[in-house]
């Protein structure tokens, strides 16, 4: 692959004794939707955790391995973790709205960054609302409670808030898991339209939405990347024999 924003050498990942991810070696395009497969305890949410550091706070956890982005190896760095994190925003299966309101929810991201003025903040909070397609549904009730919003509009509300801490790379574990159909399409459409400024890493177990939006693919099985490539090459010309019983269903 040329030039991938991620590249992921030989990774392993252990909990006490349980060996979670098994030398795993991926890359991941820029501006492109990547999808992780795989079924129910394969190590999707480790992996994604792992790229974000944020096993770093379990105790029991040994990981070694390499993982570069943008030429920096991300385990092994002694830079500042934080700087790490802004990088990547996590946006997780359940909405995790900030108890302040939706105004606020947004400008959290900003400040972190060191935007605090009322003027500069202003701007900046409509422009990430829009960015999240959540602006018309909520501009007139920016001083309500975030959690006032629906579900689907609170999962917005953290994309939105991720997106205002201006990162290169969208980590998304399950994001649609808890919406009904319409709102998870609002949200996959917002991803396709985000992949223009944005590297996305997204979760999955929905096959269908993996075929709407994935550019790419890894297929994971008991902690093992068994086969990635294109979507479609990986959808119409599977090569292993766990990816084409996957596809059938034979995992679900
Ligand atoms: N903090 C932890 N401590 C110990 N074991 C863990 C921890 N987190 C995950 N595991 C184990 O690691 C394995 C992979 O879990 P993980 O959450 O990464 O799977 P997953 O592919 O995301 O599954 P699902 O599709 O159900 O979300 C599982 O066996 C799980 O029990
Ligand atoms: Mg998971």
């Amino acid at each position: 692959m040329d030039n991938p924003i991620i590249s992921i050498q030989n990774l392993n990942l252990y909990f006490g004794k349980q060996h979670v991810l098994r030398n795993i070696n991926i890359e991941i395009p820029k501006n492109k939707v990547t999808v992780i497969l795989g079924p129910s305890g394969c190590g999707k949410t480790s992996l994604l955790k792992t790229l974000n550091r944020l096993n770093d706070l379990h105790d029991d956890v040994k990981i070694n391995g390499k993982v570069f982005l943008d030429n920096e190896d991300i385990l092994n760095t002694t830079a500042d973790i934080t700087r790490i994190r802004k990088k990547m925003g996590l946006l997780s299966q359940k909405p995790s709205p900030l108890p302040m309101n939706i105004f606020n929810n947004v400008a959290y991201g900003l400040r972190i960054n060191g935007i605090r003025r009322k003027k500069k903040l202003r701007p900046l909070v409509e422009k990430h609302l829009i960015e999240a397609n959540l602006w018309d549904e909520v501009k007139d009730r920016l001083k309500d409670p975030a959690s006032r919003l629906s579900i689907g509009q609170q999962q917005r509300l953290c994309l939105a808030r991720g997106l205002a801490v201006n990162p290169e790379i969208i980590l998304a574990d399950e994001p649609t898991s808890a919406l009904d159909p319409i709102s998870s399409t609002v949200i996959e459409k917002q991803f396709i339209e985000l992949k223009k400024h944005y590297t996305i890493i997204l979760v999955t177990h929905v096959l269908r939405q993996a075929r709407r939006i994935a550019d790419h693919i890894v297929f994971m099985y008991m902690g093992e990347v068994i086969e990635q490539g294109s979507a479609k090459e990986f959808f119409q010309n599977p090569q292993q024999e766990k990816t084409k019983s996957y596809l059938k269903g034979a995992f679900n």
